[in-house]
């Protein structure tokens, strides 16, 4: 077993810990992020940071790195034209989509570059990724600083939101699976899903008898 204590993590070479520290909150969602820039055009770029912030209203949030050090232009594109647009990664354009990771010039179109598809759906003015069957249309409503190391949670409120019909079952819960859907593991690893199991609201009552954990 290996043990790191934060003096050993501090000292490990630096993409090294990026690759650790990026690879143990273990599997995160894989999404396309498009926006658009009035003065270049559409703009791609995968995250790996979307997080459920509440349903009601249907707010999501992502993670964007320090915006000083290299231009960011998901993050000013947003903050331009107030909307982005979140659509889910599939089997079928991961190695497209990890590539919209390059740091094209501003005027490149990833979309172009990475051979894939921009889709303008319902009067949104900034791209849906074509090949995505989950893409949701964003308005920005709110940014937070993280002081510790200059990121920024960025918050959008679902103003659209597409996937098939087969995808989506009785009670609302989508089928990640059917779509096709795949994790991020640290930052370069792509790992497909299999629903294993669902189980009820877990209610105290309702508790199985588990038998008793490891005896350490
Ligand atoms: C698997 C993967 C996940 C990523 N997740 C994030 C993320 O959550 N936040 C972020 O700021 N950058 C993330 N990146 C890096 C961006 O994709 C990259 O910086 C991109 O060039 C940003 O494009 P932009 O300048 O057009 O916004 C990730 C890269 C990869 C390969």
């Amino acid at each position: 077993m290996i043990h790191l204590n934060k003096t050993d993590i501090e000292n490990t070479n630096r993409v090294r810990r990026l690759n650790l520290i990026n690879g143990v909150s273990g599997i995160k969602s894989a999404n396309l992020i498009g926006t658009y820039s009035p003065i270049t055009g559409p703009n791609l770029a995968i995250f790996s940071s979307v997080v459920h912030i509440g349903s009601d209203p249907a707010l999501l949030g992502f993670i964007t790195r320090p915006v000083s050090d290299v231009p960011r232009n998901t993050y000013t594109n947003i903050r331009e034209t107030g909307y982005f647009t979140i659509n889910h990664v599939h089997e079928s354009f991961i190695e497209k989509a990890h590539y919209t990771s390059a740091k094209f010039d501003k005027g490149v179109s990833e979309f172009e570059r990475c051979g894939l598809t921009e889709e303008y759906l319902y009067d949104f003015s900034v791209p849906f990724v074509k090949e995505s069957r989950l893409k949701m249309g964003m308005k920005f409503v709110e940014e937070i600083d993280i002081k510790l190391n200059g990121t920024k949670l960025v918050i959008g409120e679902i103003q659209e939101l597409m996937l098939p019909e087969d995808c989506l079952d009785d009670k609302g819960y989508v089928r990640l699976d059917r779509l096709f859907d795949v994790g991020i593991g640290g930052l370069n690893s792509y790992y497909s899903l299999r629903r294993m199991a669902t189980f009820p609201y877990a209610r105290v009552d309702e508790v199985p008898e588990f038998p008793a954990g490891m005896k350490l």
